[in-house]
């Protein structure tokens, strides 16, 4: 049986502590960042002299989430850096089988994401050389929106093809995750739980990751 992962997103923290709020979710699997451009979504948060500061600010390995436009000339940085995982989408990706393979060879693991609207067929054998699958269940841009439950079809179907061997995905989702929301996408396959909201607004964060890995695998 899998072993659920949390990923708190710090884009629900305070960006002028963020080593303390790092360190506020001491035992989650991944720390999930946000970095958007203003073009590719319509919002600005961080880039990779952030990211370079927190992967010296703490152990957790991190999971960098790029919403930006033109990945095939900037997702490398964050693979050099010593992100853990790199997640480009789909959407803006030029190609997406060339940026997998710079990501890898530079040492992090390579992530694709789909926005709500995205349909995986077409992505199959793209899929083949990634690491990660990043299933949208929000429209990308901000924090604290409703979970998307229409995404899980695509949750089932990238299980069912990693399952049967077709692909070698640890299967992410990312939006609207919270104790009434997570256990429907541990239910329809998910891996690894994106949390910004329900974990940075709770009293205790690292209570809240310890509690939504529970009822992810109950
Ligand atoms: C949204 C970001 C998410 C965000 C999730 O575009 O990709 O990672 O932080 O926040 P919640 O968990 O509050 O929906
Ligand atoms: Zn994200």
């Amino acid at each position: 049986c899998r072993q659920p992962m949390i990923a708190p997103s710090i884009l629900s923290a305070d960006f002028a502590r963020l080593a303390e709020e790092t360190a506020a979710v001491r035992g989650a699997d991944w720390l999930h960042v946000d970095v958007m451009d203003a073009h590719f979504v319509p919002n600005l948060t961080l880039g990779l002299p952030v990211v370079q500061s927190l992967l010296k600010a703490t152990d957790i390995p991190i999971d960098c989430h790029l919403m930006i436009e033109d990945p095939d000339r900037w997702a490398i940085g964050y693979a050099e850096a010593g992100a853990y995982n790199v997640t480009v989408h789909v959407e803006a990706a030029k190609d997406p089988i060339t940026l997998a393979k710079n990501l890898k060879a530079a040492g992090a693991k390579a992530g694709l994401s789909v926005k709500p609207g995205t349909p995986l067929e077409p992505y199959l054998e793209v899929l083949k050389h990634y690491d990660t699958l990043l299933v949208m269940s929000v429209e990308p841009g901000f924090g604290g929106q409703s979970f998307m439950p229409e995404v899980l079809d695509k949750v089932r179907t990238a299980r069912r093809l990693v399952d049967t061997g077709h692909l070698t995905l640890v299967v992410e989702i990312d939006g609207g995750i919270n104790d009434d929301t997570i256990e429907a996408a541990a239910e329809a396959g998910v891996d690894c739980f994106v949390a910004g909201s329900a974990v940075y607004g709770a009293q205790d964060p690292a209570a809240a990751v310890s509690a939504l890995r529970a009822k992810a695998a109950a």
